[in-house]
C-alpha cells in the first residue's frame, strides 16, 4: 500500500489537539436566529454576522421564493458569458444608488470582491501600504497581484505616511484598511487616511463589510457615517452579514467597475448569483432605506451588551461596533471559556492565533437588533457566571 502523502497534515491536527485550539464545526440544527439550536442545544446565538436579523426577514424570504418561481434556481454561466439575468443589472443599480457612487460590481463574496480587486487593479510595480489587521481576503489579493505589500501598525496614520514618503512620486500605490476591523470591531481612521491618499496620490480603499447596514445612514457604511464620500476610490461592501444573504461588492466610478468587468477573476471565472441571491440582496436595500429602526436597536442592544460585559470586569478591547471582543489572551483559556459558556446555553465562538495575535485570544460576541433584552441579559449572566468560575473576572 502506498503511504499516505498528505500524512504531515495528521500532525498538524493532533498539534492544534495538544494546544487545545482544535475546533470541531458547531452546527445549526436550525435557522441562522438570535436563539437558536446548535449542536441540538438551545443556545442564544452571539456568533453570527446577521446584525439586523435579515436571514429570516419575512420581505427576503418572500422575494426569495418569487425569484426561484419566475427565475430558477441557477444562472449556469460566469457573469461574462450567459450568467448575466436583468436582476444581477438592477442589483448593481440599487447598490450604487445606495452607496452613492456611479457603478456598483456584485461577486460571489465579499472574500472574492477584495481579493478579485486588489489583484486586477495593481501590479508587481506597484506598492500597497495595507493596515495590519486588514481582512485575509485583502491580504489574498495583496499577494496574488505580486505587488510590494507595506503593512503600518493598527490605524497608525503616522507610519503609514512614513512609508509613503520613504516610496518615489511616480509609483503607483493603494491605501487599503477596513472600514470596521473584524475580530476587534474598532474604526478604520478613514477621514485621516483620506488626506494622505490625496497627498500622496494614493488609491484609497476600504473593506466595509462589517460596515454595510450598520454604520452610516440606513446603513451605507463607513464612507458615510464619516462623510468622505468622493474620496474613497474603491468601497468593497458585503452583501452575507448584516444584508443577510450572500455576496460582496465593488462601488466606484463607472470605469472602475468596467475594468472590474473585464479583469476581476472571479468575475470572470466563477458562476454569478442564482437570482433569489439577487433577489433578497435587492429586498434587503428596502427593508434598509424603509425600516432604518432596525438599525436603532441593533445600536440600542449593542450599547447595552457592551455596558453589561465592562460592568463586570471584562476586557472588551477597544470596539465601537456590535462586534465586542472578550480578551483573555491565552488561546486554550479562550477556547475554554467558549465552551463553558456554550454549556450555560451561549454561542459565543472562541478565536486564536493565526486569526488573531497569540496573545489576544478572545471569545467574540456580535449582538443583532433581533436579539430581546431577555436573551442579551441571560447571555450575561453565564459570561459573568463563567468569567468568575474561570477567574477572568474578580469573583
Ligand atoms: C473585514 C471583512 N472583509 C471581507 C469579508 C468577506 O466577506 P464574505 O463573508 O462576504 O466573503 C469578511 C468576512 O468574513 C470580513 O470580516
Amino acid at each position: 500500500m502506498r503511504a499516505d502523502p498528505l500524512a504531515y497534515l495528521g500532525a498538524e491536527l493532533d498539534a492544534l489537539k495538544e494546544q487545545g485550539l482544535y475546533r470541531r464545526l458547531r452546527i445549526l440544527d436550525d435557522e441562522q436566529k438570535p436563539k437558536t439550536s446548535v449542536d441540538h442545544q438551545s443556545v442564544v446565538n452571539l456568533s453570527s454576522n446577521n446584525y439586523l436579523g435579515l436571514t429570516t426577514h419575512p420581505r427576503l424570504r418572500e422575494r426569495a421564493l418569487d425569484a426561484i418561481h419566475r427565475l430558477g434556481v441557477g444562472t449556469g454561466s460566469v457573469r461574462t458569458i450567459a450568467g448575466t439575468m436583468a436582476i444581477h443589472m438592477e442589483l448593481e443599480r440599487r447598490l450604487a444608488d445606495f452607496k452613492k457612487t456611479e457603478a456598483v460590481v456584485v461577486f460571489q463574496s465579499g472574500f472574492t470582491a477584495n481579493a478579485g480587486t486588489v489583484s486586477s487593479i495593481l501590479t508587481k510595480d506597484d506598492v500597497v501600504i495595507s493596515d495590519e489587521l486588514n481582512h485575509a481576503s485583502i491580504i489574498d489579493g495583496c499577494r496574488l497581484s505580486r505587488a510590494t505589500i507595506k503593512v503600518f501598525a493598527h490605524k497608525d496614520v503616522g507610519a503609514a505616511r512614513t512609508l509613503l514618503k520613504g516610496l518615489p512620486g511616480t509609483q503607483r500605490k493603494l491605501l487599503i484598511t477596513d472600514g470596521v476591523f473584524s475580530m476587534d470591531g474598532d474604526l478604520g481612521p478613514l477621514p485621516d487616511l483620506c488626506t494622505l491618499a490625496e497627498e500622496f496620490g494614493c488609491i484609497m480603499m476600504v473593506d466595509d463589510a462589517h460596515a454595510s447596514g450598520v454604520f452610516g445612514q440606513n446603513g451605507r457604511g463607513t464612507v458615510d457615517h464619516f462623510n468622505v464620500h468622493g474620496r474613497v476610490d474603491v468601497q468593497v461592501g458585503t452583501l452575507s452579514k448584516a444584508i443577510g444573504a450572500l455576496g460582496g461588492y465593488v462601488a466606484g466610478s463607472r470605469q472602475l467597475i468596467d475594468f472590474l468587468y473585464h479583469r476581476a477573476r472571479p468575475f470572470l471565472f466563477s458562476t454569478s448569483h442564482p437570482p433569489a441571491v439577487a433577489a433578497t440582496c435587492i429586498a434587503a436595500l428596502d427593508v434598509l432605506l424603509e425600516e432604518p429602526a432596525l438599525i436603532d436597536r441593533l445600536w440600542e442592544n449593542t450599547r447595552f451588551f457592551k455596558a453589561g460585559l465592562k460592568a463586570m470586569g471584562f476586557d472588551t478591547g477597544v470596539s465601537e461596533s456590535p462586534i465586542t471582543p472578550v480578551i483573555v489572551g491565552d488561546g486554550a483559556r479562550a477556547m475554554q471559556l467558549s465552551d463553558r459558556l456554550f454549556a450555560a446555553g451561549v454561542f459565543a465562538q472562541g478565536i486564536a492565533f493565526p486569526t488573531v495575535a497569540r496573545d489576544k485570544a478572545r471569545v467574540r460576541t456580535i449582538v443583532t437588533a433581533t436579539h430581546t433584552r431577555e436573551e442579551l441579559q441571560f447571555a450575561l449572566d453565564a459570561f459573568g457566571k463563567v468569567g468568575r468560575e474561570l477567574r477572568i473576572i474578580p469573583g
